[in-house]
């Protein structure tokens, strides 16, 4: 059977599919129908956390089908409550909704805000403020939480009460909750917003918002449909902030490769949903809770820490920078000076000491970049999240830990496809090439994958 073929002719076409076919996998390495290998740097989008059929979450997911594959909500569910308990003893939060998807997940959380502030204040208080550029999901409900207009079109009405502010604007958020008063029931946001181009809020952007959200009871939402689940170095990205979110949503990698949305519900909300109130026939499945409660007994701080090691590893690989503990930049890597007196046209008689001590950028002083800024400008006004590169085809790295987003001067769908067509899978995110890899994939594979993107990039 022709699958490409059939699959033109029977298949809804909403997706634009890049020209593969993936049949089998092993961890990071992964096979298309003529058996070429590809080493695997997207996990079906953030999914496969530990890799393609990874040895103990199958066994998992075996022992409970062998168990009882399906009951319902209606029932105790001892995989079900088990995750749960973790959830919450892993989060602080105090109470889950299980669904099946990211979307889901989502719509509980805005169910969780609304009912919250139409119980407390009455149903006038129903307004939820999500963020330019953000993604949440493709329901009819999660396309109006989504802050991009391009999803605003073709199915309306679209449900109504989603008003949007600009990311890392603390000011314009003050004033459109001040515009609206008492009118507000909850702010929901990406701590990276992943399919708007793996962008990380600032800190204080975020700490702000936790402040005024408690002042004026205000729910905040974080979506972690794609931070979630170790990807970013901590078990969820808001851990990174030093926040404490209402509600929190998550999918994507919770279940190692199975559909499952969970909405982790905080203190302050935790019994606004009551019976009737909500509900799915397959949302928490004692499959796939089962094969979550291995996923996540696993994520372990040994895990997180080669998560934060490996991020390190691919900045400093595609931007030529040195990165502290903090991952600030402190210097150049030796190929870096070197590259960028190539593109400048200046000396280069570096020294390995002094990169090591971190003063590089003192002995090229008469480097400029293009806009005419000193080197040393250029590291010390990075962003949050945002890492100048100083390899050729390259921007900018952006994003945290195993979510990270690389600028390129050219096209980033070509520049992906090449790399396919030379064995290693990445993906896209608006106009760069975004990786998502598996948190346990190995250095050696990450550095051959990350060199078969580089060739890409050099030879698109
Ligand atoms: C941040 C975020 N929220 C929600 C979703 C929707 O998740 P799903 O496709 O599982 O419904 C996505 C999917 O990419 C996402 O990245």
């Amino acid at each position: 059977m022709d699958i490409k073929s059939n699959d033109k002719e029977f298949i809804a076409n909403t997706y634009g599919r890049f020209d593969l076919e993936l049949v089998k996998g092993k961890g990071s390495l992964l096979y298309d129908e003529n058996d070429k290998e590809y080493i695997d740097l997207g996990t079906g989008i953030a999914v496969n956390i530990f890799g393609a059929g990874d040895e103990e979450w199958k066994q998992a997911v075996i022992d409970q089908l062998n168990l009882i594959p399906h009951t319902s909500n209606l029932y105790y569910s001892v995989p079900q409550v088990k995750l749960a308990k973790l959830l919450c003893e892993k989060t602080g939060m105090k109470k889950v909704f299980f669904g099946n998807s990211g979307a889901e997940a989502n719509e509980c959380m805005i169910k969780v805000i609304r009912k919250y502030a139409s119980d407390k204040y009455g149903d006038e208080r129903n307004i939820i403020i999500t963020l330019i550029n953000s993604f949440h999901g493709r329901t009819v409900t999660t396309l109006s939480a989504t802050g991009q207009d391009v999803f605003h079109k073709s199915f309306g009405p679209f449900t109504g009460g989603f008003l949007y502010t600009p990311a890392n604007d603390f000011a314009a958020l003050k004033t459109l909750c001040e515009e609206n008063k008492g009118k507000v029931a909850g702010i929901m946001m990406e701590l990276v917003q992943g399919e708007g181009g793996v962008i990380a809020l600032t800190p204080d952007f975020v700490k702000s918002i936790e402040a005024y959200c408690k002042e004026n009871d205000i729910l905040l939402g974080i979506d972690e449909v794609q931070t979630g689940n170790g990807r970013t170095g901590k078990l969820y990205a808001f851990m990174n902030y030093g926040i404490t979110p209402d509600v929190v949503s998550t999918a994507k990698g919770v279940a190692g490769g199975l559909p499952l949305g969970a909405c982790l519900i905080g203190d302050k909300c935790k019994d606004t949903l009551n019976a009737g109130s909500h509900g799915s026939t397959f949302g928490g499945n004692p499959v796939v809770t089962a094969g979550a409660y291995n996923i996540l007994s696993r994520v372990d701080d040994a895990l997180l820490n080669g998560v934060k090691e490996k991020s390190r590893l691919i900045i400093e690989k595609l931007t030529y920078l040195k990165l502290d503990d903090d991952m600030k930049p402190v210097g150049f890597t030796a190929e870096g000076i070197d590259e960028i007196a190539k593109l400048q046209d200046c000396r280069s008689d570096h020294d390995e000491d002094i990169i090591e001590t971190g003063k590089t950028a003192k002995i090229v002083p008469d480097l400029r970049t293009k806009d005419g800024k000193t080197v040393e400008e250029v590291i010390k006004n990075y962003q949050f999240g945002i890492w100048p590169s100083f390899r050729k085809g390259i921007v900018s790295v952006s994003g945290m830990g195993l979510m990270l987003g690389i600028q390129t001067e050219k096209e980033a769908k070509a520049i992906v496809n090449k790399a396919i067509e030379k064995g290693t899978i990445a993906l896209t995110a608006k106009t760069k090439v975004r990786l998502l890899p598996a948190l346990n994939i190995s250095n050696d594979l990450l550095e051959k994958g990350l060199d078969t993107i580089l060739s890409a990039i050099e030879e698109v």
